[in-house]
């Protein structure tokens, strides 16, 4: 609620959030990417900073007009990143004095295992499309919890392509268990939903797997809603 916020329910808090999406090069003028916009990330930077919390954004390709809502914001250090192997180097450092991980990022889960450093051109093989060999990235988030600091609460996002309810709560428990983060929020995705939007719909489940959250609205709220469950994880004596 307001009041609960206007107090400041994050002051004095490291929180570190990802967002936006990873780029793998193909060669100079190319890459294989997601269609993350980063706009739920921000929100949830912006929200969290506004709750007093000391935030660092590491963004990944978001658009200036979208990273804007944080740009005046003293209390979000942002840092920018590329690649998924850009991400891996600067997010454990970052994570460090972190109490509150956030990975709403996108990351791409392959890239390209030769990239060239020439532009590919049809000229140089006439009539044969070229084949792309790829490679796995590693698991940021499963890096992050193998890590894990005393205490820090560390939340993992999924977006998927499901048929119904049932389905998205099956897939996020499982994925859940995978990563074993502490929270998981997980939205339903399609050709028409859940991206580029200023809206979304988010349930997140606890480690039990059970939905401690359930909401649609702005990512704004979605935002507030997510930290609500990141405050009741950390347990922070009342003020
Ligand atoms: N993630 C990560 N590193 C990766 C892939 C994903 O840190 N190489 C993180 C994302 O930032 C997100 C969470 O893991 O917080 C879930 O991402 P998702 O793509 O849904 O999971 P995957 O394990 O990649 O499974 P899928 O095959 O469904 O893409
Ligand atoms: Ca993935």
């Amino acid at each position: 609620d307001t009041a609960k916020r206007s107090r400041g329910d994050l002051v004095g808090v490291r929180v570190l959030v990802t967002a936006g999406g990873t780029r793998e090069p193909i060669d100079p003028v190319r890459f294989l990417g997601n269609r993350s916009s980063g706009r739920q990330g921000v929100a949830i930077a912006a929200a969290a900073a506004d709750r007093g919390a000391e935030v660092v954004l590491l963004a990944a390709n978001i658009d200036g007009a979208v990273l804007e809502a944080v740009s005046s914001d003293q209390a979000v250090r942002l840092v920018t990143v590329g690649t998924t192997a850009e991400l891996d180097s600067t997010v454990h450092a970052a994570a460090r004095g972190a109490r509150v991980v956030i990975m709403a990022a996108a990351v791409a889960d392959y890239r390209v295992a030769e990239v060239a450093d020439q532009k590919i051109r049809k000229e140089d093989s006439p009539g044969a499309a070229p084949t792309l060999t790829l490679v796995e990235n590693p698991d940021i988030l499963v890096s992050l919890v193998r890590d894990r600091q005393d205490d820090q609460v560390i939340v993992g996002f999924a977006a998927e392509t499901v048929d119904d309810e049932d389905e998205l709560l099956e897939r996020g428990r499982r994925k859940l268990a995978r990563k074993g983060v502490d929270l998981l929020a997980v939205n339903a995705v399609g050709w028409s939903e859940g991206f580029e939007s200023e809206t979304n719909e988010v349930r997140v489940l606890d480690a039990e797997g059970d939905v401690v959250v359930a909401t649609a609205g702005t990512k704004r709220a979605v935002a507030d809603a997510l930290l609500d469950a990141v405050v009741a994880e950390l347990n922070l004596p009342e003020s």
